[in-house]
This record gives structure tokens, sequence and C-alpha cells, in this order.
């Protein structure tokens, strides 16, 4: 943010804190007034997990102008020098004047992103560590741009439910990576269903299948100073970190089925394994669990990481009058559409909706949200964002469906939910 504000959010709740203020004895400035103080100023953000997909978030952050990168942390160093190298072929936040003091090392490193003056942090470390940045961010408060999933655990989805109401009621904005609710065309298919257009929803179908990945990381633990920076470093491997793969991938299309129905499963039954990639870690290869909703919708969901197997990233959903479906197009928003019911004499499917057009850019429209957002800028649904609601219930219902594979038992939500059991780092 600009020095010279006058009056942010931020420190306006800090300083009537401060000043032992009572709320009865002065008028409070509405949270939109307060926002609007935000206009033509650049969200100053903090950024925590230099690696792939954080590149990706904190160059958009910049693309939309509105937005600057001031403080980077990463548990590696090699990452953090990755990330401030000026490489004109990649696609990167420009970090080339960055101040050495705003750059922190180390596993404690997001204590001083978060507790610096930042106006929003951008979270994108392996989940295993998201409910404790989460949580300290939002008692910071900073608005927050938090990567999928948001936990690897039970304990962790409370952690991160609770602290997102504490960020509702501040009025700071969290954006979680479930990028295909800021896509065009689902967020047209969902109006859609919403209005009826699929009919009463009958059954449902989503999966990530694909074939093994991170195969050029694959290093071995003897390579490595300590057991923490090998885990770490491959921490897709393992659960503590990843939560497994149908958690850290395939929430995403779990996360739609929820979203377009408008509900959340009471149970789940399932079953996976460790069939072919046994050279690393510990989670499984291949998942398929059936989840049912209290409307005795059944969902079909399957992930699958083994070379070979057919691709399928998609997500549908069936019903009375119409057919609800996507496949991974371009910029993985493409293939959502809505197509009528199949009659048998005529050659083709009825199409009643999908996207024309090639710019349904999700990653880079949900940056944008988020900016405007934190500026008190945002239209519509993304006034005021906060998808930490959506994003806990899609975390914790891949967790139920790992978990349910785990044990090869049927686990219902509220049993699960119920429950404490932590992932953790085991020396
Ligand atoms: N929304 C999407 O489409 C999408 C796509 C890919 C990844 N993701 C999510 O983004 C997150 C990161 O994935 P990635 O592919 O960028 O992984 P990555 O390994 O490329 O990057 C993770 C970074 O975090 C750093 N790190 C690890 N522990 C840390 C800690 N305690 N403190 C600070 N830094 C730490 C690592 O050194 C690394 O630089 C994951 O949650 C993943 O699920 C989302």
């Amino acid at each position: 943010m600009k020095k010279k504000e006058t009056l942010t959010r931020r420190n306006f709740v800090k300083t009537t804190a401060a000043a032992g203020i009572a709320a009865s004895t002065f008028s409070i400035v509405n949270a939109e007034s307060v926002r609007g103080t935000r206009a033509n100023s650049m969200v100053e953000v903090g950024w925590v997990g230099c690696g792939g997909q954080g590149t990706r978030d904190a160059y958009l952050l910049e693309k939309t102008g509105k937005a600057k990168i001031v403080r980077i942390a990463d548990y590696f160093q090699h990452r953090l020098d990755a990330a401030i190298k000026v490489d004109p072929k990649r696609q990167k936040p420009d970090l080339a004047g960055i101040n050495p003091k705003n750059v922190h090392l180390g596993v404690d490193a997001y204590k001083a992103v978060i507790e610096s003056n930042v106006d929003a942090v951008l979270l994108v470390t392996p989940p295993g560590f998201r409910p404790e940045h989460f949580r300290a961010a939002v008692a910071a408060k900073k608005h927050v741009f938090a990567e999928k999933p948001l936990a690897v655990d039970v304990p962790g989805c409370h952690e991160v439910l609770d602290a997102g109401e504490k960020a509702r009621a501040q009025k700071l904005s969290v954006v979680v990576g479930l990028q295909r609710h800021y896509s065009k065309a689902y967020r047209a298919c969902k109006q859609l269903i919403d209005e009826g257009a699929i009919g009463t929803p009958v059954m449902a179908h989503s999966a990530w299948d694909q074939g093994d990945l991170w195969k050029d990381r694959r290093g071995k633990r003897e390579d490595w100073p300590s057991k923490m920076d090998y885990e770490v470093e491959h921490w897709y491997f393992f659960k503590w970190l990843c939560g497994d793969h149908i958690v850290e991938q395939n929430i995403h299309n779990m996360d739609v089925i929820n979203w377009m129905l408008g509900a959340r499963p009471v149970r789940a039954s399932g079953f996976g394994g460790r069939l072919v990639r046994t050279d690393i870690g510990e989670i499984y290869d291949h998942f398929n669990i059936v989840y049912e909703y209290s409307n005795q919708v059944l969902l079909n969901n399957t992930c699958v990481q083994i070379d070979g197997v057919r691709g399928d990233v998609s997500e549908t959903i069936r019903g009375t009058k119409g057919v609800f479906t996507t496949t991974a197009g371009k910029g993985g928003t493409g293939g959502a559409r809505i197509e009528g019911v199949y009659d048998r004499k005529k050659a083709e499917t009825p199409l009643i909706y999908h996207y024309e057009g090639d710019d349904d850019k999700h990653y880079d429209q949900e940056a944008e949200a988020f900016v405007n957002s934190v500026r008190g800028e945002g239209e519509g649904e993304d006034k005021y964002r906060n998808d930490t609601k959506y994003g806990v219930e899609s975390t914790f219902m891949a967790i139920l469906g790992r978990e349910a594979a785990y044990r090869r038992q049927t686990i219902a939500w509220d049993e699960l939910w119920n429950t404490n059991k932590r992932l953790t780092f085991k020396r």
C-alpha cells in the first residue's frame, strides 16, 4: 500500500484497538468506505512458498497492475534464488529490485512476512503448512490468497474454517486457489443449473486421471542434509505435507460437483492403493470413491496417477433434463457446457450452453478478483471474497474420501469431522 494512505481498514483496526476506544464512542467507518480509501493504491503482497504455483500466482497478481510482491519467504535458499533470478523466458513477478532484508529463509520465514506491514499474503507452500500460515495471517489482519488444499487433516480444516470466519468478521478478503470458481464458463453453468437447466440431478462423476508426475523430483534421502529437507523438497509424496493426491489435486473436481449441486455429501466409501508408483514416498497412485448426498445423488470420483492410463480431468452431473459436463480445455475451463437430453432419432446432442470465446482465463480472473476485493473494488459476487467455507468443505470432502479408501470403510461426514487425528512429520 502506498505509505501516504491516511486510513486503511487494517491500521484503522490496529489504531482503534491500541487506543482502547470503545466502539460506542465514535461512529464506525463501514468497511466499504474504508476499502474505498485504498483506490489507486498498490496492494503490497508477501509471498510464502516460492515454487511453481506460487510463481504463477505472484506473476498474475502483479499482472493486474494493482499489486506488488514486496517480501518473499521460502524453506530453501535455492527457491528464493530462483524466484529472484531474472528470466525473460518465464512469466514471473518482478523481484529484481527486492530489498534483501525482505527475503526470508527457513521453516519459520513465513512469520517475518506475515508480521511485516504487507497488506496481503500469498500462501503457496505445500498444504501441510497451510493451517499454521493461514491462522497467523488472519491473526495479523492480512488479506489472504491461499492455494488449495487448505489442510491435509481434520484439525487443519477446523483451524482454517475458524480463521476464515475471523477474516469474514473483519472484512478481510480470502481467495482460495480453486480457480474454476473464477471461470466465466463454470459460473454461467452454475447459474443455469440453479435455474433448472438440467432438471433434477441424478448422478455425478468427477475425475483427475493422468500419468505419473514429478518424475524430475525423485531424489534420494542420502543426498539431503536431513529427513525433513528431503521430505519438504519431495513433499508431493508424503501425506503430512501433501494429504495424498486425492486431496492435493482431485479436490478441484469434487469441489465443482459440490458447487454445482449446492450441497456436500453425507458419507463416502472407497478404495485405492499403490499399484505402480512404489519408488518414493507413501501416497497412493489411484483412488475410486463413491460419495452419497442427502438426496440420494451418488458421485463416482476417481483419481489416478499412473502412466498409460487414459486421462480424464472432468466433472459431470447428469439430470432429468440435461447434463452439465466439462473437460479441461483451454485454460482449464474451455469444455464447461450443458447438454440437453439426447434424442436417439437425432444425430447430435442438443447443446443448451457452452462458452464462446477464448478469453476465459480463470487464473487471471482469480488474481484480479482478489486484488479488487482487497481494494474494495470488486463487483457482484466478487465484491468481498471469502472462499474459506467452500475451500474447507472441498478439502474435507477429499480427506473424507482418502480416509474411506485408507480404511476401506464407509465413513459419514459428521463422524470424521468430529475427530482430531493430525498428520505430522515423523523423525
Ligand atoms: N490452483 C492450482 O491450479 C494449483 C496448481 C499447482 C499447485 N497448486 C498448489 O500450490 C501449492 C504449492 O504447489 P507447487 O506446485 O507450487 O509446489 P512447489 O514445490 O513448486 O512449491 C512449494 C514451495 O514452498 C516452499 N516451502 C515448503 N515448505 C515451506 C515452508 N514451511 N515455508 C516456506 N516455504 C516453504 C518450497 O521450498 C517450494 O519453493 C500446493 O498447495 C498445490 O496444491 C495449485
